[in-house]
């Protein structure tokens, strides 16, 4: 085994030496210890990949579709991006200059930060929050500006949102993230509206990322850019609605001035993505069996969501409006303080439920825990049934 040369440190993007390992991995390898543990921590489905998906793949494969695709993504998934932005969203995008397909949302992320950032650059991440914005967005060089959001429903008032963009008049980009992780809040058409208002008397990026767009529980998702559409850019992908993480497809949809340039980025970064993973996901975006069979999922994410959301709220729990996703953010019961990282340890270790501190996400998610339903009814079931005997003891 080499050993590295010790003076190879300084060698290093400094940058890059200042990211620390995310809190949310380093206390789920602490708990993952204990044993028999039910995990509430995990963020992504626990589906199988859906056979038309799996399929397609196959075929793939066998048609050895093995080869450097546009640096886009394949016709074939712009394609059926675009029916999908259409026929879900009411959003029209050119499969040819509008749509790039992404090494999942998180590739999407980097390249839309990349593209617009210079060192020092500030860009505005309301929260509790998804931490890979920030972790990114200070890899790059830039600042991260957290605008703290309000209990009970943790979204973005026009307010906060003007007293932010007056304190940092300079800042690039706004990262938007609804439905939210960790919270499961969404924006309505109208707030949504109202914050495109602001917004436009600026000249921020929105980086609007709705990977959780297809599990919406209560009315339907709508995208800022129906309101904003020249100075927004949508991240979404096949990881969620298709669940399909581990194939790594996500997509950037916005307008052509600012597709072109991150377009450079990604092909830079990534050349291409992987053929068969893209094949498996036209008919997720494309056809009506894979419509069907993400509403399969949510219907089972959102039975799961109704179970856990009345039992934590007789528990003592207060749950934030979820409507979206497959999270709940809740506050601590009142006799149980506001420490949630102390909270959550305890959890895990005496009473083997794992669950993630709120305060992991960000400002204004102290004394809060984030639940994660993506795992069976079965399993929730006897994690209610631990968290009331955790409780009571
Ligand atoms: C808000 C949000 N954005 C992006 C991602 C990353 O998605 P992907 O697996 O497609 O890279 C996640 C994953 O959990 C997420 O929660």
């Amino acid at each position: 085994m080499p050993e590295m040369k010790p003076n190879l440190t300084a060698n290093m993007n400094t940058n890059l030496a200042k990211v620390k390992p995310a809190n949310i991995l380093v206390f789920d390898k602490e708990i993952s210890s204990v044993p028999d543990i039910v995990k509430l921590t995990v963020g992504e489905p626990d589906f199988n990949v859906p056979d038309v998906a799996k399929q397609a793949a196959i075929n793939a494969i066998n048609n050895n579709d093995s080869h450097y695709a546009p640096g886009a993504g394949s016709v074939a998934l712009r394609q059926a991006i675009s029916h999908f932005m259409q026929d879900r969203y009411d959003l029209t995008y050119d499969p040819e200059t509008e749509i790039t397909v992404t090494i999942g949302a998180t590739e999407a992320i980097f390249a839309s930060l990349f593209t617009l950032l210079n060192p020092g650059d500030e860009v505005l991440i309301p929260t509790p929050t998804f931490p890979l914005y920030a972790t990114m967005v200070e890899m790059l060089g830039g600042k991260a500006i957290t605008v703290p959001t309000a209990a009970p429903n943790f979204a973005l008032s026009p307010a906060q949102l003007k007293a932010a963009i007056n304190a940092h008049p300079t800042a690039k980009a706004i990262v938007l993230n609804y439905p939210s992780n960790p919270t499961g809040v969404t924006y309505s058409s109208d707030e949504l509206a109202d914050l495109a208002d602001i917004l436009a008397q600026t000249n921020l990026v929105v980086i609007s990322d709705e990977i959780y767009s297809e599990l919406v529980y209560t009315g339907r998702h709508v995208s800022i850019a129906k309101f904003l559409p020249g100075q927004t850019i949508i991240l979404n992908g096949a990881s969620k609605a298709g669940a399909m993480t581990g194939y790594r497809i996500g997509f950037i949809a916005g307008p052509a001035g600012l597709m072109q340039r991150i377009g450079v980025a990604h092909s830079i970064m990534i050349t291409s993505p992987s053929d068969p993973a893209m094949a498996a996901a036209v008919p997720i975006f494309g056809s009506e069996a894979g419509r069907q069979a993400t509403l399969e999922m949510k219907a089972a994410y959102q039975e799961r969501r109704d179970y856990l959301t009345s039992r934590l709220t007789k528990l003592g729990f207060t749950v934030a409006t979820p409507t979206g996703a497959f999270y709940l953010f809740v506050k601590l019961p009142a006799d149980q303080g506001t420490d949630d990282v102390a909270f959550a340890t305890r959890l895990a270790k005496e009473g083997q439920v794992a669950t993630i501190p709120g305060s992991f996400f960000g400002a204004g998610g102290e004394g809060y825990l984030r639940l994660s339903y993506a795992t069976s009814m079965e399993n929730l079931q006897l994690a209610i049934q631990r968290i009331t005997n955790f409780l009571n003891h």
